[in-house]
């Protein structure tokens, strides 16, 4: 099992340009399903996800080029009409935004059988709602021994869809479903994210019909068939998110790259009630260590709300301040896995159902810890950089999925950080 070991007190002073968005390249890859022509991503990050989508698309029949993604960070998607339906279990065990091949496979092939997501560390996460709205256009269900098997033996057709609640991959399953549906399809309630509105630019660059209206409401045209594009993927702005944090809590300065700043306002405002010295550039944005002294209430909410995704390293920076934070999480049921292990390094949070009360804790030392889920495991690294001697991480596989070249860009800004294996 390969490990991170990092030693803290170490001032990062250097530039860390800012990868493609992981959470808008898995969907992407699913559209390559929509289409027979070439679907090339660029901006794609190199990510165990990436590598787990692209072996779930290759055995439905999608010819995944990665030659490039290493040295470019570009893939190529060429989907192959082939007899080939199904999502085995052992792959979409390993990453849930699997289920995002349903939608597509669905509009083309006019059934699908993917495997039910394993709940994950994070919570139970049911899929109830992507099957529900796809239903609305047309797919017949039933789970068969932990298979979702559907099948649209008349084609979809589109259909007026309330989602009963806000969900980022089941929003995306619809879309991509409802852009080859015969008729015009209309969805209220649903997720917003900058990656779903990479999502839509991608397809309309393929040829859908969407018309993206305010209050959460979007309209789809069925078209025939879709076209090849070729799409730069936005940067991840969790990444950005994390890195402003580690730029905050260390000595030093850090220079941001590739920053899409109308995905962060929230984040921006936050990161600006707490007083974090930023000075914004163009796409870029340097940031350097910060005296947290406020305390503040934050609930994470779907966009343009306080990403949970980033609820995790908010514990670390709250931590330093001299006064108690409290942070509600109200996206999963069970996301403070973290706590545990950065009170074991020296935190002193508590956690009441969905509430974390987050007190002064004066500095964190190192100790060895657990990664659990992905984007709360860089919280341990954001502790090990400014706590007091050596912490290994564990089951670093958590961070490789979610952080591109972690440790390569933090140690080419001065940390003392290395990987063993
Ligand atoms: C996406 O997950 C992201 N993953 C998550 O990032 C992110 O935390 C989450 O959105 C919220 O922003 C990707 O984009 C690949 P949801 P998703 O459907 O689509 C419940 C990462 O890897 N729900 O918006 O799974 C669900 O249980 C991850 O970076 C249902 O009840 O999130 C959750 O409590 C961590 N039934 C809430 O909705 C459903 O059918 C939000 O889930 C679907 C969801």
């Amino acid at each position: 099992m390969e490990k991170i070991v990092i030693v803290g007190e170490e001032p990062l002073q250097g530039t860390i340009a800012i990868s493609g968005s992981k959470n808008a390249s898995l969907p992407l890859m699913a559209a390559s399903i929509l289409t027979n022509d070439p679907l090339i991503l660029n901006n794609t990050p190199n990510l165990a996800d990436i590598h787990t989508m692209g072996s779930v698309l290759d055995s439905l029949g999608v010819n995944f080029d990665k030659t490039n993604l290493i040295e470019n960070n570009q893939i190529q998607l060429t989907y192959k009409e082939s007899n080939k339906a199904l999502a085995e279990y052992d792959l979409v065990r390993k990453m849930r935004a699997s289920i995002l091949v349903l939608g597509p496979l669905l509009a083309r092939k006019r059934e699908a059988s993917v495997s039910m997501p394993g709940g994950c560390a994070i919570g139970a996460r049911p899929v109830n709602i992507h099957v529900d709205a796809l239903a609305k256009l047309g797919g017949e269900f039933n789970l068969e021994q932990g298979y979702i098997k559907c099948e649209a033996k008349a084609g979809l057709k589109g259909a007026k869809i309330e989602l009963p609640m806000i969900s980022v991959g089941a929003t995306e399953n619809i879309i991509m479903a409802a852009t080859l549906a015969k008729g015009e399809t209309e969805i209220n309630n649903i997720a917003i994210e900058p990656e779903i509105i990479d999502l839509i630019d991608c397809l309309k660059a393929m040829g859908a019909l969407i018309e993206l209206q305010p209050n959460r409401k979007i309209l789809i045209q069925g078209v025939d068939e879709l076209h090849g594009a070729t799409h730069n993927v936005i940067p991840d702005r969790i990444e950005v998110g994390t890195y402003i944090i580690a730029g905050a809590i260390t000595e030093g300065e850090l220079e941001l790259k590739n920053i899409n700043f109308d995905h962060i306002e929230n984040l921006l405002s936050v990161f600006e009630n707490l007083d974090i010295n930023m000075h914004k550039g163009d796409n870029s944005l340097k940031v350097n260590i910060s005296d947290i002294s406020k305390s503040i209430e934050l609930d994470t909410r779907e966009f343009p709300g306080f990403p949970t995704d980033l609820q995790a390293q908010m514990m670390v920076l709250l931590s330093l301040s001299n006064s108690s934070s409290v942070i509600r999480e109200n996206i999963f049921e069970n996301r403070f896995m973290h706590v545990p292990e950065l009170n074991r390094m020296g935190a002193n949070i508590e956690t009441i159902g969905s509430k974390a009360i987050i007190n002064s804790c004066g500095g964190f030392s190192g100790a060895q810890v657990m990664a659990t889920d992905l984007r709360a495991s860089v919280s341990l690294v954001l502790a090990s950089l400014i706590a007091k001697g050596e912490t290994t991480i564990n089951r670093v596989y958590h961070l490789d999925r979610g952080y591109e070249k972690l440790e390569n860009k933090l140690a080419s800004c001065g940390a003392n950080i290395k990987r063993i294996q």
